[in-house]
This record gives structure tokens, C-alpha cells and sequence, in this order.
């Protein structure tokens, strides 16, 4: 082609990006003051210590633009299929979740792997201890350049408050409110009680707790998810687990959802672990996840 065209065209994509950048910053602007007005409206916002809306962390940006990020669970049982699962993915993913498995046997030292790497880590270890505790485990991962961390909301309103006071603002701590794992029936039997619970008012019930905390957001199924976002709007990011393809096994998972019921119930997060990473062709998989998110 000749370089006239070639740089021309480079000329228009330039003006483009600089009025995409523009519309963006528009956006993001106009939403701050949306949350701002929202919290001052919301009693049982803004009389929480720490609150502040989701807008306001660093990497709410995907979160003001309406999109669901996805985040690939690292689920393996070492450090080099780990990176291995991030090198096969590329550009397709730049989010991973660290869990219980792959950090026991990988540690600290596999999220300044994926640091350097330039991805952001999930560390999802669901903190559940006493405030000083946990204020210590969260302040660590914190330190090691973990965007987002996960403790239980069972533990507390101190535990809580704990928590995000020693995220600081670079690290956003989510609330578990019921794992996707249990059922109404398995919760009930767990706490003792002869009636099945009421899932959706129980996760909207220890989201409250979170909201109140100042925490970023919550975890819980696709399945509660439309009720947080309707209760509680840009206040809480929402992390949905246990997502699945219609056709797909559950697995150990109760409350599953496919990407796109996902994606609907305004998650902003989607952790996505077997549906891709047990897929025969993962990059397959991956890119059925992406385009239903899209
Ligand atoms: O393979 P699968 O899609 O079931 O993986 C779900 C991932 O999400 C796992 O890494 C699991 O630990 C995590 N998770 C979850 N339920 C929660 C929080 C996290 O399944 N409440």
C-alpha cells in the first residue's frame, strides 16, 4: 500500500482513538457524579464508615462502561501450568484468579509472576478470621499488587471494615455472601435451621453488610445478582462464580448461570474456571465466553 494512504489512515485512527478517549472520559466523569448524588440519596449508604462508591477505585473503568470482565481461575496444582494457562491465553485474558489450590503449593511468588507479566490477580483466598487477622492477610496481598481479594461477609461488620481499611485503594475487597457451591437446603442444614433458606434475601442481606463496610463489591451466583445491581446500583461490583455453557456439567456447582444470563444481571466481574480451562479447545471456549459478554 502506499505510504501516503498508510499514513493518512494512521492520521483518521488517531483522531478516532482521541475522540473514542473523549466519550470515555465524558462517561466516567458523568457517573462519579451519578454515584456521588446516589450515596448522598442513600441513607444506609452514606452513614458507612468507609464508604464509597465503586466509581471510585482505580479499576472501575470496565465497570462504568457496562462491559463484564472476565477472570480465568487458575486452578491447577502448580506455578508452570499456571503461566502456561496464561502464555496459551495471551491478549484473549488478562485477568486471573490465585485461589486456595495453585497459591498453597505457588505463594506470593506466583502473583509477582503474573504481576510482571502485567496481569491483574484475583487472590481468592475468602479471608474469614478475627478483624486483626485478616486486616493482616488483606494488607500482604495488598502489598503485592492484588486487585481484588475475597473474605467472607459472614465474618462481620468489624471483620469487614478491617478488611477494606487495609486494602487501601488500589486493592478492592469482595464480599463471599453465599458460595455458588450451596443450594437453600445445604445452607440450612449447615446453620442448624429446619426451614430452607431464602438464598436471594440472605446474599441481599450480607451484601447490605458489604455496602456498609465500604467494601467494592460482592460475590455471589448470577442468580442474585439482578437484585444486588437493582438494590444496590453502582455501589457494589458484583463477581459472579459458577458460570457455565446451557449444555454444560455443573459440576460441584449449585447456582450456575451461563455467561450471557451473566453478563445480563449487570455482573461486572465473571470468573470463569472449567468451562474453559477443562474445555477440549480452551481458546474455543474462551471465545464463546467473550462473545456472550460482548
Ligand atoms: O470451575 P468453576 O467454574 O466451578 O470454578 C469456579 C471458580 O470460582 C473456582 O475457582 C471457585 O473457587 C470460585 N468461586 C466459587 N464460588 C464462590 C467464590 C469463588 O466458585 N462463591
Amino acid at each position: 500500500m502506499d505510504g501516503h494512504i498508510i499514513a493518512s489512515e494512521a492520521r483518521q485512527l488517531a483522531t478516532i482513538e482521541e475522540r473514542v478517549f473523549g466519550v470515555l472520559d465524558t462517561i466516567r466523569r458523568a457517573r462519579r457524579v451519578q454515584a456521588s448524588v446516589a450515596s448522598r440519596a442513600s441513607p444506609s449508604i452514606s452513614t458507612a464508615r468507609h464508604s464509597r462508591p465503586v466509581t471510585g477505585l482505580l479499576f472501575a473503568d470496565d465497570h462504568l462502561l457496562m462491559t463484564t470482565t472476565p477472570i480465568i481461575a487458575l486452578d491447577v496444582s502448580t506455578a508452570q501450568d499456571a503461566l502456561e494457562l496464561v502464555d496459551y491465553f495471551g491478549d484473549q485474558c488478562r485477568f486471573y484468579k490465585v485461589g486456595n489450590e495453585l497459591f498453597t503449593i505457588a505463594g506470593p511468588a506466583i502473583v509477582r509472576e503474573l504481576r510482571a507479566r502485567d496481569r491483574d490477580v484475583f487472590l481468592d483466598l475468602k479471608f474469614h478470621d478475627i478483624p486483626n487477622t485478616v486486616a493482616g492477610g488483606v494488607r500482604n496481598a495488598a502489598a503485592l499488587g492484588v486487585r481484588l481479594v475475597t473474605v467472607h461477609a459472614a465474618g462481620g461488620s468489624a471483620m469487614l471494615d478491617a478488611a477494606v481499611e487495609a486494602a487501601g485503594d488500589w486493592c478492592g475487597v469482595l464480599a463471599v455472601t453465599l458460595l455458588t457451591s450451596l443450594d437453600g437446603a445445604e445452607v440450612a442444614r449447615a446453620w442448624g435451621r429446619t426451614d430452607p433458606l431464602d438464598v436471594g434475601a440472605e446474599v441481599l442481606r450480607l451484601a447490605e453488610l458489604a455496602v456498609k463496610a465500604g467494601a467494592h463489591g460482592v460475590v455471589c451466583s448470577g442468580r442474585e445478582a439482578a437484585s444486588v445491581r437493582n438494590r444496590f446500583a453502582d455501589h457494589l461490583a458484583i463477581l459472579v462464580p459458577g458460570v457455565r455453557a446451557s449444555s454444560g456439567p455443573a459440576n460441584d456447582q449449585a447456582r450456575v448461570v451461563t455467561p450471557k444470563e451473566a453478563a445480563e444481571s449487570g455482573a461486572t466481574y465473571v470468573v470463569i474456571g472449567r468451562m474453559v480451562t477443562g474445555a477440549a479447545d480452551r481458546r474455543a471456549a474462551l471465545d464463546s465466553v467473550l462473545s456472550a459478554l460482548a
